[in-house]
């Protein structure tokens, strides 16, 4: 079995093998219905249990179709339905529980060290899907998305995000390492990539450009990613942030600055942070991304299950 906990982890050779099987599996759906099983049912019988303590639509929806299609069942928690969220049991007994009824965890949640303690004590897989420091399910689908759309290897390709220096770039940073693609962020000053981050970078050999010009960060870029300005549970001073970050609007002058065939891409949900020109746009692809990420969680599910080829 393995755990999908961060990008970081996890060898280039499994990443590109669940891409592939992602990217066999999407083109054998294509006359197939939403709850229809895959050719041999790789998963049947086996129950994945999501757990929420944030916010999801997109992660819950294709977490759950994933696993039905490849002959499982869901069932979804809620944390502040169990004795765990109002501290009436341990995580400890949580996970032992868990591991005795499931076969795989998917958890969302608003620490990583909640993360790291499930990882002790489950003996079933365990799927990060979204903690503060990553957001490894909805990167690699992206990476699934670009390669799709560009028709070439990622690692060709010039990607830049315009944005917080969130979770979701955390993963973005971490595949451009694994993956060997250039990478720019445009932010301000104040909202740069983690020290450590940073620090790993360049432990592995490896740079990312940061820019506090949009117009710098865009330039020569084949793909422009970005996402809410306030993340969900964001503690910081909202208002102060929406202002540092006016000027890094995604508008189509900007778009005009980076590569002509240049694409748009965003995980959901939407803020202000992009025009809605932009955002319903030409150049927008972010509802395919949206749906491509039943099919990469597919492979993800399979790998975690040590059931990818
Ligand atoms: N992109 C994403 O993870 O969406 P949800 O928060 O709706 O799951
Ligand atoms: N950075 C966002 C991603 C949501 C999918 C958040 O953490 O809220």
């Amino acid at each position: 079995m393995n755990h999908f906990l961060n990008l970081k982890d996890i060898k280039v050779y499994d990443l590109r093998k669940i891409l592939a099987d992602a990217k066999k599996r999407k083109n054998l759906r294509k006359k197939m219905n939403t709850l229809e099983i895959d050719n041999g049912s790789p998963l049947k019988d086996k129950l994945l249990i999501q757990m929420f303590e944030k916010s999801s639509l997109r992660t819950r929806l294709s977490f759950y179709l994933a696993i039905k299609q490849l002959g499982g069942g869901a069932v979804t928690l809620r944390s502040n339905e169990l004795h765990l969220g109002h501290g009436g049991e341990s995580i400890e007994d949580t996970a032992k529980i868990l591991s005795t009824f499931g076969d795989g965890f998917m958890f969302r949640t608003d620490s990583d060290k909640k993360v790291e303690k499930f990882k002790t004590y489950l003996s079933i897989p365990l799927i990060n899907g979204l903690s503060p420091s990553s957001h490894p399910t909805q990167v690699l689908s992206d990476i699934f998305t670009v390669e799709e759309i560009k028709k070439k290897s990622i690692s060709k390709l010039k990607i830049c995000w315009i944005g917080d220096s969130n979770n979701v770039l955390n993963s973005l940073i971490a595949a451009s390492v694994k993956f060997s693609f250039k990478l720019s962020v445009g932010c301000p000053k104040k909202f740069g990539p983690k020290k450590e981050i940073m620090h790993w970078v360049k432990k592995n050999k490896k740079k990312v450009y940061i820019y506090n010009d949009p117009k710098k960060a865009v330039h020569g870029a084949d793909v422009i990613f970005s996402d809410k300005v306030i993340s969900i549970n964001d503690k910081g001073n909202k208002k102060l942030k929406m202002k540092e970050f006016k000027k890094f609007k995604i508008t189509n002058k900007l778009m005009n600055y980076a590569n002509k065939n240049c694409i748009f891409l965003h995980c959901l949900p939407r803020g202000n942070e992009v025009t809605n020109e932009v955002f319903l746009g030409k150049k927008s692809h972010v509802w395919l991304q949206a749906s491509n990420r039943v099919h990469v969680q597919k492979s993800i599910l399979l790998y975690c299950f040590g059931k990818l080829g």
